[in-house]
């Protein structure tokens, strides 16, 4: 499908891209992230984009900035959480142009490392790779396949190891994943 547009997110669309994530996802926690992050001091709409079709949002993707933390440093970041494509419109490219014209601003923006927790099948095509192997770990139980590191220049991941720091926001949705006894699958 190529009929539509990617841009970036203005005040009006925010309550389309809450029921975007919520169609999305069939519950209100990424819907909820999305608003929290918003809040927070550290929000850039540059990193928060929609795709548009017929006037209408049908997807959306988020860039919060984290940090990889260890004894020796604390290493800037971004995650690429929450990414959503109304059901209606998805396998359909969507996603993809999404994530391609998301990590193009990361770049500009001097951003060299993006972590995401997601599905191993799909993130691997966008040059993601299991982070544990580059001795980046979570700060929760996730299955290695799923958590996953891209380094946006060559050499950006070099002497780079620690534990991720996502920002209180993502706190209530790690705590609700415990009190369901989930496993984080994913924060995208
Ligand atoms: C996952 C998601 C963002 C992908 O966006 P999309 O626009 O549907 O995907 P695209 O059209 O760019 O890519 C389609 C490809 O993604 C794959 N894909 C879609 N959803 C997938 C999933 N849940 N798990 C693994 N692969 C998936 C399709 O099989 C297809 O593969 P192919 O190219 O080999 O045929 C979208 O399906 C979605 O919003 N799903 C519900 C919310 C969700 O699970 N988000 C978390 C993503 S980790």
């Amino acid at each position: 499908m190529d009929s539509f547009i990617i841009r970036q997110e203005i005040p009006a669309d925010i309550p389309e891209i809450f029921e975007v994530n919520y169609q999305a996802f069939a519950h209100y926690d990424e819907a909820r992230l999305v608003d929290s992050l918003r809040d927070d001091n550290i929000f850039n709409p540059e990193l928060s984009l929609v795709a548009v079709h017929d006037g209408r949002i049908i997807g959306h993707i988020m860039f919060p900035p984290v940090t990889i933390e260890s004894s020796r440093a604390i290493i800037p970041a971004i995650a690429l959480a929450p990414l959503v494509v109304h059901p209606e419109f998805q396998c359909l490219g969507v996603g993809a142009a999404l994530i391609e014209e998301g990590l193009k601003v990361c770049r500009t923006l001097g951003h060299r490392i993006v972590i995401v927790i997601g599905h191993p099948g799909y993130y691997p095509r966008y040059g993601f790779r299991p982070a544990r192997e580059n001795g980046i770990s979570a700060p929760f139980t996730v299955d290695d396949d799923v958590f996953m590191v891209l380094a946006l220049d060559p050499g950006a991941l070099d002497g780079v190891e620690g534990m991720v720091k996502y920002p209180a926001a993502f706190d209530a949705i790690v705590g609700n994943s415990r009190t369901k006894g989930k496993k984080i699958q994913s924060l995208t």
